[in-house]
């Protein structure tokens, strides 16, 4: 099985198009040391030729034309494409409002949970996508599902679970109190299971904190790609660039007593990989002692072109 990361950046990306924090005016200033990061997606494949998309970013487009990959094959005919499912982890803008590039009639299959699926089918900018050519399947937490799309298996199941996490940001409702609205099924992480194999990841890239039912689930996992949206709870507030704690956001911090480094200290997973990473974070300094700390806990910091093989 392939994982490839095809944007480790959250919302906004790196740089964010209105931003001239330190790093992302570093990146556009070509400093040494600073990466620019598409929005958040990863890839995954059995087989190198059929492809499921867990998110589809709103930089999809470029994404696809990083990686041959998932380019339009010759061989196929004139209109074809390796992309044949899209899972979807929330209904956050960097994560599904991507999937109309997938627009131009060609079939495929969208997974999500009853609540993210009402998303898409209530907003009519979807239809585009229309419905006698891409499916929706909805993903029932705790149930295990065989991807297929356009007529064919892609030999992984799904398992959804729900993490503690937050509605999307444009459906908050602050009417309802500190929960803002959100529901069971409104941010799920994924576990990924490569039939043939038995070989499986998972892939978290929001998460608000790691409780007990996380932990043991994630207990011994050979693979997982995480939230790495802050290194500090407050580091967006600390730098001036909006007034939102990681917690108000969603998003569990690196660092801290119940931040993701601390969490994950006794869990045993062989290979943590940080995705999601936003533009505030001082892990995407290459040079800084945050980046150090993340590396020596045995972390790697996601990368656009990070391909896995399991
Ligand atoms: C998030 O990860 O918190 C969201 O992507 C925020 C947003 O929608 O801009
Ligand atoms: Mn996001
Ligand atoms: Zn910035």
């Amino acid at each position: 099985m392939l994982v490839r990361v095809l944007g480790s950046g959250a919302g906004g990306g790196f740089p964010q198009w209105n931003c001239t924090c330190h790093n992302c005016q570093s990146v556009r200033d070509g400093k040494p040391g600073f990466t620019a990061r598409t929005q958040s997606s990863l890839a995954v494949s059995t087989d190198g030729a059929s492809w499921a998309l867990l998110n589809a970013s709103p930089d999809l487009r470029q994404q696809i034309a990083d990686a041959p990959a998932l380019q339009a094959n010759p061989k196929y005919g004139l209109r074809n494409s390796p992309i044949k499912a899209v899972v979807m982890t929330n209904g956050d803008v960097d994560h599904m409002s991507g999937v109309i590039n997938l627009r131009e009639a060609q079939p495929f299959t969208i997974y999500a949970t009853r609540r993210v699926l009402g998303i898409v089918k209530d907003n009519s900018i979807f239809r585009i996508l229309a419905a006698d050519t891409v499916r929706h399947e909805e993903l029932t937490l705790g149930q295990p599902v065989a991807l297929s799309g356009a007529g064919a298996g892609l030999g992984l199941d799904v398992e959804a679970f729900d993490v503690p996490g937050k509605i999307a940001l444009y459906l908050e409702d602050a009417s309802a109190g500190p929960s803002l609205g959100t529901t069971t099924g409104d941010t799920i992480g994924l576990k990924v299971t490569e039939r043939a194999s038995g070989k499986t990841f998972f892939y978290i890239p929001g998460c608000a904190t790691l409780d007990d039912a996380l932990k043991a689930r994630l207990k011994g996992a050979s693979h997982v790609f995480f939230d790495g949206t802050l290194f500090d709870d407050d580091e967006m507030v600390r730098a001036g660039l909006m007034p939102k704690t990681g917690p108000r956001m969603g998003h569990i911090s690196m660092s801290g007593p119940k931040g993701s480094i601390a969490e994950f200290h006794d869990l045993g997973v062989k290979r943590k990989i940080y995705v999601h990473i936003n533009n505030s974070n001082p892990v995407l300094d290459e040079a800084s002692k945050q980046r150090r700390a993340v590396e020596a806990a045995g972390w790697d910091v996601g990368y656009d072109g990070m391909e896995v093989r399991l």
